[in-house]
């Protein structure tokens, strides 16, 4: 992240808008369940009002110094902060009710570690669980924004695909502005052995 994103994801302006615009919208209609899992969760914009939406929240963070941070701020309560990489979970097979990740995904170094993130997030969530997320399209904004940071856009039109070649199913894409929410189910159950799912909105 370069210095804008740092002070920005640390802005009240940011935290404010996420708690009151952003999660209604992510999350409408979802059922987060009773683990939640944050991936990304940077310095915890969107930590408090998750945390206030499930009995347990579990916070994965890459960078050493949010993790800190975030932990200090999070002492107390019953959510977890942990240092991972999301293209590389440290949590056992089917651990988690809902997955959710806010502007994240296109901070993952390439494609294949956003492919192998979506695998990762099927692995953890439990069968009936669903993945939740926000991205921004790409734009000269978004590229001028993530100078000498990491910026590789998601594009909505391929994602569907992607997520069901992860395994999920009932794969959305909403947009709002310039922006969209992903939402992706890990199936209950699969009907053929080995089968992942043909089953795309
Ligand atoms: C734009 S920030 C968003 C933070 C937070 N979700 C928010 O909305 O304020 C992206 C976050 O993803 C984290 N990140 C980048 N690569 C990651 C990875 N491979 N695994 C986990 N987190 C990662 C960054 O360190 C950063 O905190």
């Amino acid at each position: 992240m370069n210095r804008l994103e740092n002070w920005f994801c640390a802005s009240a302006l940011w935290r404010s808008f996420t708690r009151r615009r952003l999660l209604p919208w992510v999350l409408e209609g979802a059922g987060l369940g009773e683990h939640v899992l944050e991936v990304g969760a940077g310095f915890g914009a969107a930590t408090e009002e998750l945390q206030r939406r499930t009995p347990r929240l579990t916070s994965l963070e890459y960078a050493a110094d949010s993790v800190t941070r975030l932990a200090a701020r999070r002492q107390g309560t019953s959510s977890g902060v942990v240092r991972g990489d999301a293209a590389a979970l440290p949590f056992p097979d089917a651990t988690f009710s809902s997955v959710v990740a806010i502007l994240v995904l296109h901070h993952l170094r390439s494609l294949a570690a956003q492919d192998r993130a979506f695998a990762e997030i099927h692995r953890v969530l439990r069968p009936g669980g669903v993945f939740l997320a926000f991205e921004i399209s790409d734009s000269w904004i978004g590229r001028l924004a993530h100078i000498r940071s990491t910026f590789v856009p998601v594009d909505p039109a391929g994602v569907r695909v992607r997520l069901a070649a992860a395994g999920f199913s009932r794969v959305t894409v909403d947009f709002q502005r310039s922006a969209f929410r992903l939402r992706a189910l890990r199936a209950a159950q699969a009907m053929f052995p080995g089968e992942h799912s043909a089953a795309t909105a």
